[in-house]
């Protein structure tokens, strides 16, 4: 079930080229986007294409609670700068989490597509080991692992938000096709305890294997 690519350009590189198809065969798609390291590749190839992004809408996965949009490592920003800035998605077509978010997307007929990176606790987007299968968008406490492994984005430890919020697992699993990326050998172990594993709520990955369209990728 787990599709190995030779190295993280390949695997960019099909992601992007995943997500172009889908944007040209249906150019009002609705996207759920992550942030992380793992995905700036495909934005990286994804810019490339030449697409007509004004009817696609975006939601993304997750924004930390406790620091403003344009702080530097807001997932606003990110996003600015790794693909609003490029193509001519419209504003009111940028989402990220708020109270109205899962109504939303359900109004508009679910997401057609999410892509998604893992933690090393299994977590997807930041629904935390033992987040319910049924979760809907919500303020989450982020783990003492995920706020470790993201304190290399800050100066100090300390300044890493504690609060987050979230894409819930329900909102993620109704989506109509599921990739999920994972890059590096210190990825491998979670990954296949996720999807060659059983089920667990403290894996919240694992979970996805029930899904009826998901890709997982993995580069070493
Ligand atoms: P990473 O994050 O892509 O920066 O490894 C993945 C995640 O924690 O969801």
């Amino acid at each position: 079930m787990i599709t190995l690519f030779e190295n993280y350009d390949l695997m960019s590189e099909y992601v992007a080229s995943s997500v172009a198809e889908l944007i040209t065969e249906n150019p009002k798609c609705k996207l759920g986007l992550p942030t992380g390291d793992t995905p700036i590749g495909m934005y990286k190839n994804l810019v490339q294409f030449d697409l007509d992004w004004s009817k696609v809408k975006t939601f993304n996965l997750d924004e930390y609670v406790g620091i403003g949009e344009s702080h530097p490592q807001s997932y606003h920003t990110y996003m600015n700068k790794n693909l609003f800035l490029h193509v001519n998605l419209k504003d009111s077509n940028k989402r990220f989490p708020d109270t109205e978010f899962d109504k939303d997307i359900k109004k508009m007929g679910g997401l057609d597509l999410i892509v998604l990176g893992i933690g090393h606790n299994g977590h997807v987007a930041f629904n935390e080991p033992g987040s319910s299968p049924t979760s809907s968008t919500r303020r989450v406490k982020l783990s003492k692992e995920t706020i470790d492994a993201n304190s290399r984005f800050f100066s100090d430890i300390d300044e890493v938000p504690k609060w987050a919020h979230t894409m819930g697992m329900k909102t993620i699993r109704e989506s109509k096709k599921i990739i999920v990326i994972a890059n590096g050998s210190d990825k491998w172990n979670i990954l296949d305890k996720c999807f060659n594993g059983g089920l667990s709520k403290q894996r919240p990955a694992s979970i996805l294997q029930t899904h009826p369209n998901i890709e997982v990728l993995y580069a070493s």
